[in-house]
């Protein structure tokens, strides 16, 4: 079987980062989440006040700054951890802290050009699955399996809800609800690579699926696909 490059783009809390995962494991690639590398560009500019949660950025300073960035993952026995200049982040770039400062960020063209050049590094020999907003159309528009993956604002608000419980992060559904729908809209309408699907991305509407179903569905187009 031939390596290929697996893009799955898509709204937040689609449970994009989950099918992506699983389906790295049954095919023996590795995933990559680009979420968390912009995650963690945020998490830099709100420790070091050139973001904050108001949605501005000091696009001046961060674009300075970005030489000093690094981003990397550490492959651990209970999955992948994100590091910020050597330290393990993983868990801080999930709080709605980060969730609510990371857009703007992720609209600035200097980040947007950094992170897809370091994507494209990761992606050189292929083999990977990439779980983003512009893998399919960017960052890899040549990847020879790409799926867009939709759901009903609701749902997804409703399981980054349960998620973020489950963590223990404290957050209503309400301002859940309201996070997602901005994030989507800032992501929509920014100038550099809007999150849209690519026009020979498979569109998946998981609303109504089971989990067992949608990992058929990928399974299948992945093996349409080697
Ligand atoms: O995937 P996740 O929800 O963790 O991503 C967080 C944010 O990072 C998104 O809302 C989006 O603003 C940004 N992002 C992006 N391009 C990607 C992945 C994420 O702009 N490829």
């Amino acid at each position: 079987h031939k390596k290929i490059i697996i893009a799955i783009d898509g709204y937040s809390s689609t449970g994009k980062s989950t099918m992506a995962k699983k389906l790295a494991r049954q095919v023996g690639y590795r995933y990559i989440d680009s979420g968390a590398m912009y995650r963690a560009v945020a998490l830099y500019a709100l420790r070091h006040g050139m973001a904050d949660t108001g949605g501005s950025v000091d696009e001046a300073r961060l674009t300075a700054a970005l030489p000093g960035i690094a981003i990397d993952f550490k492959v651990t026995p209970d999955g992948q951890r994100t590091m910020l200049n050597g330290e393990d982040v993983e868990n801080e770039i999930r709080s709605m802290t980060v969730s609510q400062a990371v857009s703007p960020v992720a609209a600035v063209a200097a980040v947007r050009h950094a992170m897809t050049d370091l994507q494209q590094q990761m992606g050189r020999e292929k083999g990977i699955v990439m779980d983003g907003r512009d893998i399919g159309t960017t960052v890899f528009p040549d990847a020879e399996m790409k799926v867009f993956v939709t759901a009903s604002a609701e749902t997804r608000a409703r399981r980054r809800f349960d998620e973020l419980k489950a963590k223990n992060m404290n957050a209503g559904y309400d301002e859940v609800l309201a996070n997602l729908r901005e994030r989507d809209h800032i992501d929509e309408t920014r100038a550099e690579s809007p999150l849209r699907k690519a026009a020979d991305a498979f569109m998946l509407d998981n609303s109504d699926m089971t989990l067992d179903e949608q990992d058929a569905l990928l399974l299948r187009i992945f093996n349409e696909r080697t």
